[in-house]
């Protein structure tokens, strides 16, 4: 019954569609927008799992030492555009996630927007047992304002990070704290980004020189360690372990999760001291539509057309390189 109806309204459509009245009953062998659509799901969502077998949602390669992470952005939206798919692992692992944002990002003056954007956005990242513990907002727009062209004091920049994280830091956590933030190029570039860098450098290499200097047997003393700091105050007595955001170069940004294959490639091909301080981050479906929700349902004012591209399109929503810096590796792109 239900077939012979169907195969009624078939031929009517057929019949409809032909406009010289000859019946076309030759079977449809070329694709319609249904066989694109179903095939532009399908390969995407294959490769995306063949992505997670790499890169499997329940390993964790990252070690970090007493289980907190303070991230340093720019603006609102950066956590979400660059560092989703590291927000949801390190919750999912029970490491404590603070975020530190030095800006309002008032540029356009819609800097009180934007700010309760980005606290609505934070309920996008952690789980209900491990919700994302900090969020604090620098609202300095006369040393550090939301601008492509202004470049930040690193100098000033690391001193106010070390000033907020040893606030919030118990005693007992504060000879080893984890900074997550950009890379020297910052993924785009963007002057903010990349001052944020120089900053967890300046506290990284401040504390590691501070370990240096105060052994004696390094022929350390106070007076030297002095002469020998970079920031102005002889200020570090924690140990600042710093990861950043890989920066990948253009033809890789916008490839999704096909760009998780790459850093699979050049993983293998790196050198093992290499090896050990870096690892690859695949969000999966889940984790990645709260990302998506971040962006689209929390950074309102920022979606713009361009922004749309960005969530569907550009890796960082999907695939996260972070590396360890330290004194042998200045790892960028
Ligand atoms: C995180 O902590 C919960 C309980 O606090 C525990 O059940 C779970 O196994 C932990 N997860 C990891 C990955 O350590
Ligand atoms: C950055 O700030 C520090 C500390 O206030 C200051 O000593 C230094 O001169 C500043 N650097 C620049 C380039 O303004």
């Amino acid at each position: 019954m239900f077939f012979r109806r169907l195969r009624r309204h078939l031929n009517n459509r057929n019949t409809t569609g032909n406009r010289d009245g000859n019946r076309d009953t030759r079977p449809r062998i070329f694709p319609n927008g249904a066989h694109i659509l179903i095939i532009g799901m399908l390969i995407p969502s294959f490769l995306w799992t063949f992505a997670l077998v790499l890169y499997p949602p329940s390993v964790f390669t990252g070690n970090f030492p007493n289980s907190n992470v303070f991230l340093l952005t720019a603006h609102p939206d950066d956590e979400s555009m660059f560092f989703g798919p590291t927000l949801h692992r390190l919750s999912k692992n029970n490491v404590s996630v603070n975020i530190i944002c030095f800006s309002t990002g008032d540029n356009e003056g819609i800097g009180h927007v934007r700010k309760a954007e980005l606290e609505a956005a934070v309920s996008y990242f952690g789980s209900e047992k491990n919700p994302v513990n900090l969020l604090q907002i620098v609202d300095k727009p006369n040393i550090f304002p939301d601008s492509m062209t202004v470049e930040w004091n690193s100098t000033l920049l690391a001193l106010h990070t070390k000033d907020i994280i040893e606030s919030y830091i118990s005693p007992e956590n504060k000879d080893s704290i984890n900074i997550l933030t950009f890379d020297y190029f910052g993924v785009s570039g963007h002057a903010n980004h990349r001052a944020l860098f120089h900053a967890a450098k300046l506290l990284s290499d401040e504390s590691r020189i501070a370990a240096y200097s105060f052994k004696p047997e390094n022929g350390g003393s106070t007076t030297k360690r002095e002469e020998e700091s970079i920031l102005p105050q002889n200020v570090v007595s924690t140990k600042y372990h710093v990861w950043t955001l890989k920066s990948v170069p253009i033809y890789r940004k916008y490839i999704f999760v096909l760009d998780s294959f790459i850093s699979y490639l050049s993983y293998f091909a790196s050198e093992e001291a290499l090896k050990k301080k870096s690892f690859t981050i695949v969000s999966s479906f889940e984790e990645y539509s709260k990302t998506l929700s971040a962006m689209t349902k929390a950074h309102v004012s920022q979606m713009k057309w361009f922004r749309y591209a960005w969530t569907i399109f550009s890796r960082y929503m999907v695939v996260n390189d972070i590396n360890l810096l330290d004194e042998e590796y200045n790892l960028g792109f």
